[in-house]
């Protein structure tokens, strides 16, 4: 028989991305909408993950314009019905980016994941951007989260940035992104950052219960958090009086001169 095309891990990651893309969408629309991002753009999205982002580009865009979409995993993309999309595989610390040149080049909540190689994945991202067009990256700083109280917060999240490093994810890269892109020679880059407030049994609390519950048998086994502790983060999500901040997510852009 046939398999499904997403199996059950596919289909829990879209659940998870599709609650982050929720979050996240708004405050990255706003910015590339400021951006000039319009009919006729040709785009290039690295790590475009379940494709909102993308489906949104391809919008904007229109049919005289285009996005490609590259990620490890591309069977999320490919479900955008979008005629002017072009959905690439590829590891994007090994392989080469698609040469364009765009308009726009952007990642969101990628460089983190392969936090040792962000420096040259930037440089291939910028390589593809025409003369006059634009680099955005958008990635989560999670500093703020083992500051906030209770303690089973605080710990948990220490925990959890200590054990990311073990794993190339750097949860604290988004303070470090504006001298990264400085570092192109592009001239001075902007950034911003936002942040987001959670309230327990809300859209933001349940993203991180999902997250918690997929990361829990790894975390746990590598000994920096403790089971009994990740459950007691986890059970303050389920408090609608519990007020947290968590992530905040810089957002870097810069334009290349010329064009
Ligand atoms: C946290 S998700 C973010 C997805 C999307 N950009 C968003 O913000 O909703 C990270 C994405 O990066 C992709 N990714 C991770 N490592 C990658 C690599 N080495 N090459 C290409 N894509 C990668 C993952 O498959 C996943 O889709």
């Amino acid at each position: 028989m046939k398999q499904y095309i997403l199996g059950n891990e596919a289909i829990i990651e879209y659940q998870r991305l599709d609650l982050m893309s929720k979050i996240l969408d708004p405050w990255t629309r706003r910015y590339l909408t400021a951006l000039g991002v319009t009919r006729g753009w040709n785009c290039l999205e690295v790590g475009g993950g379940n494709g909102s982002v993308t489906e949104w580009l391809c919008q904007e865009v229109g049919p005289g314009g285009s996005v490609t979409s590259v990620d490890l995993d591309t069977r999320l993309i490919r479900l955008v019905p979008a005629r002017n999309l072009i959905v690439r595989d590829a590891d994007v610390r090994t392989a080469d980016l698609p040469e364009g040149p765009y308009d726009l080049v952007m990642c969101r909540a990628l460089l983190h994941q392969i936090a040792s190689f962000a420096p040259e994945v930037l440089t291939k991202m910028a390589a593809a951007v025409r003369p006059g067009g634009v680099l955005f990256v958008q990635e989560p700083d999670f500093s703020l989260a083992p500051t906030t109280a209770p303690e089973a917060w605080a710990k948990t999240w220490q925990g959890l940035i200590e054990w990311g490093r073990t794993q190339d994810v750097d949860w604290l890269i988004g303070r470090k992104l504006p001298g990264m892109v400085s570092r192109l020679g592009w001239g001075h880059p902007e950034a911003a950052t936002d942040v987001q407030h959670i309230r327990g049994t809300e859209r933001g609390a349940r993203y991180f219960q999902f997250f918690f519950d997929m990361v829990r048998d790894r975390v746990v086994a590598s000994g920096c958090v403790d089971a009994a502790l990740l459950e007691r983060a986890h059970r303050l999500l389920d408090d609608s009086d519990y007020w947290t901040q968590c992530w905040m997510m810089t957002a870097v852009w810069a334009r290349k001169a010329g064009g």
